[in-house]
This record gives structure tokens, sequence and C-alpha cells, in this order.
């Protein structure tokens, strides 16, 4: 098992334990009295697993109640918020108590904003399902729900605990792996080129309990270097700009998208920064089985959604680029450079 400690200055705000079995740990991270209220949220697919983790609360003197939410992106909706909040009052909770939250990135969003804003702030702990969650959602202390937008409403506020159990990762279908792991090879592109060489060797078949731990390590460095969001996060959005507008545009899942935009971030840089990892970034992704391209999509509708993206963003298009790997930089791209990205993914 390995401990990662997000820290705001000298105090630590938040662990995240990684490891085989360590959600049977639960009961232990609880520090607080016998009798304590916990309300333990879930999504369809983790019902069985928070029913197990309830149990164990129970057995450990807690008092523990339970509440699905809708699936996905169905759970980050306000109307499910108020629903939890109405759950939480009939539970009589009170600002002692402690919601768990155990699911993928969406489960984990919306019970990060629950917590955050029910009675001004109450504890939370997540337990991560889903490779996406272990490395990237769960992690930063970002919540939010959407409204129209995605996102578009949403607090900062950290999770005492995450726990990413890995024999859950190892359990999950080969595809959701592989869509997560796209985040996970992400971090490596911007910061460990030791994950990069792991996918490399074994594709999505790779140990993923070193792979979290080295992208969880990733993203904690970054995030306790800009605990805040004012600058260096950015980095994390490798692949992002052009990844959101596929995304978008085609409904492809986030991390194809991401992919996809990465893609074209390595041609970007090939062509503004001599870049030479382009072709190696494009043989790993294959390897993984991400996509390299999206053929469905139309270069000027993600033109157009790039350009939306722009006038929100008042320093404009904004675009993360390797120098080499572990090298990235924050640039503003000029038009060359966007041709040179979508040109690389067929979108020129
Ligand atoms: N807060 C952040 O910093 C941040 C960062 C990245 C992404 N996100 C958010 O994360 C979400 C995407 O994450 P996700 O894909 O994990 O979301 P998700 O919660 O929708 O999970 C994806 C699917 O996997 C299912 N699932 C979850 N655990 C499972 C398990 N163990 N076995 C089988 N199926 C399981 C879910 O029911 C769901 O259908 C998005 O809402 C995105 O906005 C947040
Ligand atoms: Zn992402």
């Amino acid at each position: 098992m390995r401990r990662h400690v997000i820290w705001r200055g000298d105090e630590p705000v938040s662990t995240i334990l990684v490891g085989r079995g360590v959600s049977s740990m639960l009961p232990e991270l609880l520090t607080r009295r016998a009798g304590q209220r916990v309300a333990v949220l879930c999504q369809p697919s983790t019902v069985r697993l928070a029913e197990r983790l309830a149990n164990d609360l129970q057995g450990a003197g807690y008092e523990v109640s339970g509440y699905t939410l809708p699936d996905g992106e169905e759970a980050k909706q306000l109307g499910v918020v108020e629903d939890v909040y109405r759950f939480l009052n009939g539970a009589r909770f009170t600002r002692d108590d402690i919601v768990i939250g155990v699911g993928g990135g969406a489960l984990t969003d919306v019970t990060g904003f629950i917590a955050a804003t029910y009675l001004r702030g109450v504890s939370a702990m997540y337990v991560a399902t889903t490779l996406l969650a272990a490395v990237d959602a769960a992690i930063g202390g970002k919540t939010a729900v959407n409204v129209d937008g995605k996102n578009l409403a949403g607090v900062f506020s950290h999770p005492e605990a995450v726990i990413v159990d890995i024999d859950t990762i190892d359990a999950l279908p080969r595809r959701h792996k592989i869509i997560g792991a796209a985040e996970a090879v992400k971090t490596g592109f911007i910061a460990d080129t030791q994950i990069i060489e792991a996918f490399e060797a074994d594709g999505i078949d790779t140990d993923l309990e070193d792979i979290v731990n080295r992208s969880v390590a990733v993203k904690v460095g970054v995030v306790n270097e800009d605990f805040t969001e004012r600058g260096s996060r950015a980095i994390l959005n490798y692949g992002h700009t052009v990844g959101h507008a596929i995304e978008s545009t085609t409904g492809r899942p986030h991390g194809e998208a991401v992919a996809i935009g990465m893609v074209a971030a390595g041609h970007a840089a090939a062509h503004h920064l001599d870049f030479t990892g382009s072709t190696r970034q494009r043989d790993v992704l294959a390897k993984m089985g991400l996509p390299l391209t999206a053929p469905e999509a139309e270069a000027e509708a993600v033109r157009a959604m790039m350009a939306l993206d722009k006038k929100r963003d008042s320093g404009g298009l904004r675009m993360v680029l390797l120098e080499e790997f572990g090298s990235p930089v924050l640039i503003h791209p000029n038009d060359a450079t966007v041709r040179a990205a979508l040109a690389g993914i067929d979108l020129a």
C-alpha cells in the first residue's frame, strides 16, 4: 500500500491510499467516535461494493445509511443534489458526520459538491472505482455539477481521504481501463517517462498498481505546487484543448478524446517546438488500444468549438505542448500551430 498526501502549506489536507484490498481499511480511516453517522453514496454499478463497505462500517459501530444516485453524468445535477440534501436531513446529519462517495468520477464530483455545501461543509471521503477517478477526478479538490454546460457549478473542496483499491481497478471491463488509462499516460507524457515505458511494454495489461501510484504522484505533485489553481496546474490539460472540442462535437468518451487531443498536440509541438516524440506518442497510444483520430469528426465543428473555448478564456486559446517528454509548456498557439494540430489528426 502507498500513501500520497496533498498539502496546503505545512498542513496535510487529503490522503490518497493506493493498494490491493485497501477498501477494507475504511473503518480504520474514520477516527471518530462510535455512533457517528456515515452516509454512503454510490451509483448503480457500485451498489454491491458500497453495501459491503457499509456493513464493515456498521460492524465498527457507525450509524450508516446509504443512497444510490443515478448513473454517470445524470448524477451531476442540482436536482439530484437536492434529493441527497433531503436524504441527509432525514438521516439527521450533523457537521460531525461524514459522507463517503463510492464510484467513478461523476459520483465523486457530485459527492464532493454535496459534502462541501451541506450544512456549509461536512467531511467527505471517496472510494474511487474507475481508473479515471483514481488518477484524475478524485484527486485535486475540484467538485462539480453540470448546469447546461459541463462542470459549470462547483467549489474547491478536498475529501479527507481517497481510497483506490487496485482489486477494484483490475476487475474493470477492459474498455473502461483503456479510457481511464488515457489520463494516466498523459501524466507520463508531461512528467514521468516510466509510465510511457510501462504502457509501451505491455499496453493496458501492464501493472496498474504501479501506473496508478506513478500517475497519482504526478497529479499530487502538480496540485501541491499550485493548490489554488493559479497557474502550473494547467499542464494537466495536456491534450484537452483539441480533446474537449472532439468530445463535445462527437460524443466520444473523455479518455478517447484526450488521446486524440494528445496526438494533435504532438503534431503541434513538432511544428512549433521541434518536439521529436510525436511518433512515439502515437505508437504507445495505439498499443494501449486508444484511437489516434476521430474519422467521424467534422473539421469545421471542431474549429468552431475551439473558437468558443477561446472566447471564454481572457488570454485567447491556450495549448499545452511538450518540448520533450516531461517538459510541458503553456503557449498561445498561432493559426499555423492550430492547423498543424488539426492536420495531425486528419482534420485540416
Ligand atoms: N474533479 C476533477 O478534477 C475531474 C477530473 C476529470 C474528470 N472529472 C469528471 O469525472 C467524470 C468521468 O469519470 P468516470 O468515467 O469515472 O465517471 P462515472 O462515474 O460516470 O463512471 C463511468 C461509468 O463507470 C461505471 N462504474 C463505476 N465504477 C465501476 C466499477 N467498479 N465497475 C464497473 N463499472 C463502474 C459508472 O457507473 C459509470 O457508468 C466526469 O463527470 C468528469 O467531469 C472530474
Ligand atoms: Zn481529462
